[in-house]
């Protein structure tokens, strides 16, 4: 199965010069999301990971059925006031402006190992967002897992040193 077949790409989607990489058709096919999902969870089992961890919205879509599978929690990382108790939060760059990412203070415990999720790795601005959300813990990320990297914006710059896996280049 060639996972990409699932992707829909659509042109100047939100803006002008951007193709939105839509991962809706492989959600929407049962075979397709559990194949991805496989791939992941063959990548974590080589970790040993302790939890899950993911950005909204879609982070969740991907991490989710992977901690399930492991038999894992999973902690959802969420735009500022969508977490009800305490959190801790860290500021990071998009491509214009600033924006903020939190988590739940008691999310990680000091020393476990954790494994990231997102559908996609753009500018990497989230996932090292999420990566110091998780290291202010005293998590260790053992491995980030993307369906999709978008090379030509070298996001893995961004997070060098980290085990990347990506399933499928733009
Ligand atoms: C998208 C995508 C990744 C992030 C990648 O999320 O799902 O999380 O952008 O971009 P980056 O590598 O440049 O940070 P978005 O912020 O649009 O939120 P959403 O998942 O809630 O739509
Ligand atoms: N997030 C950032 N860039 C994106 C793109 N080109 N397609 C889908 N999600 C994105």
């Amino acid at each position: 199965m060639n996972l990409k077949d699932y992707i829909a790409s659509i042109p100047d989607y939100p803006k002008e010069g951007i193709v939105f990489r839509d991962i809706s058709p492989l959600m929407a096919d049962g075979d397709a999301y559990r194949e991805a999902t496989k791939q992941i969870v063959n990548y974590a089992k080589e970790k040993q990971i302790d939890m899950v961890v993911g950005p909204e919205a879609r982070g969740f879509i991907v991490g989710c059925p992977v901690a399930f599978e492991l038999g894992l929690g999973f902690a959802p990382v969420r735009k500022p006031g969508k977490l009800p108790r305490e959190v801790i939060e860290v500021e990071y760059e998009k491509e214009y402006g600033t924006d903020t990412l939190t988590i739940h203070s008691d999310a990680i415990n000091p020393g476990q190992r954790v494994l990231i999720t997102d559908d996609l790795l753009a500018t990497g601005g989230t996932i090292k967002a999420t990566i110091e959300l998780v290291e202010q813990l005293g998590g260790i990320v053992v491995g980030c897992a993307f369906l999709i990297e978008l090379e030509e914006l070298h996001g893995r710059d961004k997070i060098q040193g980290y085990d990347i896996l990506t399933l499928m280049d733009y």
